[in-house]
């Protein structure tokens, strides 16, 4: 097997998905990737597009604006036509699959360079939108279990997780998220975008929309669940909707050097996993799971771990199930830089950026740290996770 190394990763900044208010709403979500692309380009100038193998994009649904969006977005930017593009759809592990395949194709001696990307943008194609679900599926499933905001109530229920703790979890993560963004840690990884501010000017976005400066834990005790009577789960305790998208550049370690091409971290593990969908947060138990029985490590040997955050209930359980670090936040291990309650969660998108943040969260806060470990839920029981492991 051939190592496959990371060479650079970029994202936009995660917009607000709201027609009035989101600050890319006069953005398409091709557009959104055009940026990544650009950045990737002029920031690898020994890589030219059309060395690339193939353009793997994660969307979560596929449809309308984002109809077969790896291949038309590409072609719409005049990139070669030459180069395989494919779209790749998992739910939210969409990011995360097209980086496990890229890196597969790499590993396997398939592909030599391989951009791997993520978009969504849930303002101009909601969250299921478009879909047609087989009649029979609800033989099995009841349909009120399936949506995500159900299933995460489902998840806080099942594994008796306290909305005081989710609450707090969700004010670490704003925390968090500020202080990185504050000290300049996201600089690294983030293309400032035009779009338009609040009132519709126009205005350059380098930093993420829904990170709250300040916060009202009273107002958030006071919050009711938008998918229960009586649920626990609130738009603070949520990942928001949102738009972004980003791009990781990798290559076989070889081809990395041939062109000259730096690289500190390279690919070391990924997997897929399934799980019941009516408690479809809990999916990182599974795959974190499979990367804890494959290579025998334990939590204490990951310097950095990105757990996505789509709820805090869900966060919370696989964080205690796995012993993944403290059994509340604030985490020392875990979304060192914050988690998408705070930053966003554009679906497709999620699964790439995590390990973009993941690669800079290990070079810039953990020069020593040897492995580095990403993973996340999606949407009925879909999940992955890759571990990150330094080059030797
Ligand atoms: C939870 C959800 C339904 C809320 O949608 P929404 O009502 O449009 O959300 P908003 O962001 O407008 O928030 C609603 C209210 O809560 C408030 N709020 C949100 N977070 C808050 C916080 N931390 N503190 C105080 N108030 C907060 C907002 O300010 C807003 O109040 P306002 O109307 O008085 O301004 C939506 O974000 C959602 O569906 N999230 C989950 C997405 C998902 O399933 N992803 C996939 C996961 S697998």
């Amino acid at each position: 097997m051939k190592e496959c190394v990371f060479i650079d990763g970029v994202r936009t900044p995660n917009g607000r998905a709201h027609a009035e208010k989101g600050w890319f709403r006069n953005r398409r979500p091709d557009e959104l990737l055009g940026e990544v692309y650009k950045a990737i380009f002029e920031r690898n100038p020994k890589v030219a597009p059309e060395a690339l193998d193939a353009v793997f994009v994660g969307c979560a649904n596929p449809s309308g604006m984002q109809n077969d969006i790896g291949r038309l977005a590409w072609l719409a930017h005049g990139y070669p036509d030459s180069v395989a593009s494919n779209t790749i759809t998992n739910q939210c592990p969409s990011g995360m699959a097209a980086t496990i395949h890229a890196a597969r194709a790499v590993m396997t001696g398939e592909a030599d360079l391989m951009l791997a990307a993520g978009v969504e943008d849930m303002e101009k194609v909601p969250m299921g939108a478009n879909m047609d679900f087989p009649p029979y599926l609800f033989n099995r499933y009841n349909p009120l279990d399936l949506p995500m905001g159900n299933t995460a109530e489902k998840v806080a229920e099942q594994y008796k997780i306290a909305r005081e703790d989710m609450e707090n979890m969700a004010i670490w993560s704003h925390k968090k998220a500020a202080a990185a963004r504050d000290a300049g840690k996201f600089k690294g990884e983030i293309v400032p975008v035009k779009g338009l501010d609040e009132a519709g000017n126009e205005m350059v976005v380098d930093r993420d929309q829904w990170v709250r400066d300040t916060l009202d834990p009273e107002k958030m005790k006071t919050m009711v669940s938008p998918f229960k009577p009586e649920g626990v789960v609130t738009a603070a305790t949520s990942s928001p909707l949102t738009q972004g998208a980003c791009a990781l550049l990798m290559a076989s370690r070889e081809k990395a050097d041939e062109l000259g091409l730096s690289y500190t971290y390279k690919y070391s593990l990924g997997v897929f996993g399934g799980c019941d969908p009516t408690i479809m947060g809990i999916g990182p138990v599974v795959a974190v799971k499979k990367i804890f029985d494959k290579t025998g490590l334990k939590p204490e040997d990951l310097a950095a771990i990105e757990l996505n955050e789509a709820f805090a209930s869900q966060a919370l359980a696989c964080i205690r199930e796995l012993k993944l670090d403290n059994e509340n936040a604030p985490f020392d291990r875990v979304n060192q830089w914050g988690g998408a309650i705070a930053l966003g969660h554009p679906l497709g998108e999620s699964g790439a950026r995590i390990i973009i943040t993941l690669l800079n969260i290990l070079k810039t806060d953990h020069p020593d740290g040897k492995y580095g470990l990403a993973s996340l839920c999606g949407g009925f029981g879909n999940t992955a996770a890759v571990l990150v492991e330094k080059v030797a």
